[in-house]
């Protein structure tokens, strides 16, 4: 595994969520209130992309059928039976990486 840089972190405001693509696997990012985390993106309920969804506050919610989840560390929160799967990130030199697998295919 090896930290790869994903965007700069200062292009993810705070409130904002966006989604990227790193070799096969789609992430979504979430700023709230300076803390940035990372899931994969895709709902537990029906694999909806989260990253087309809504961040309010700390409320991460589906576009597909509005379940809603607790941004910062991932748990359903409507309903409260699931979770999402976090991504490990860091931020360093003003980027955000993401733990990905060594030989992942950059351009994938
Ligand atoms: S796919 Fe996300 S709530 Fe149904």
């Amino acid at each position: 595994m090896t930290w790869r840089a994903v965007m700069p972190a200062e292009d993810l405001w705070e409130g904002e969520l966006t989604g990227i693509q790193l070799g096969a696997q789609k992430i979504v990012l979430v700023n709230v209130g300076g803390e940035i985390r990372a899931y994969a993106d895709r709902c537990p309920h029906l694999a909806g992309q989260l990253s087309q969804g809504d961040l309010d506050g700390r409320v991460l919610t589906c576009a597909n059928h509005h379940w809603e989840f607790d941004a910062l560390t991932g748990a359903g929160t409507n309903p409260g039976h699931c979770q999402l799967t976090a991504v490990r990130i860091q931020v360093r030199d003003g980027q955000i990486e993401i733990l990905a697998d060594t030989d992942i295919d950059m351009a994938g």
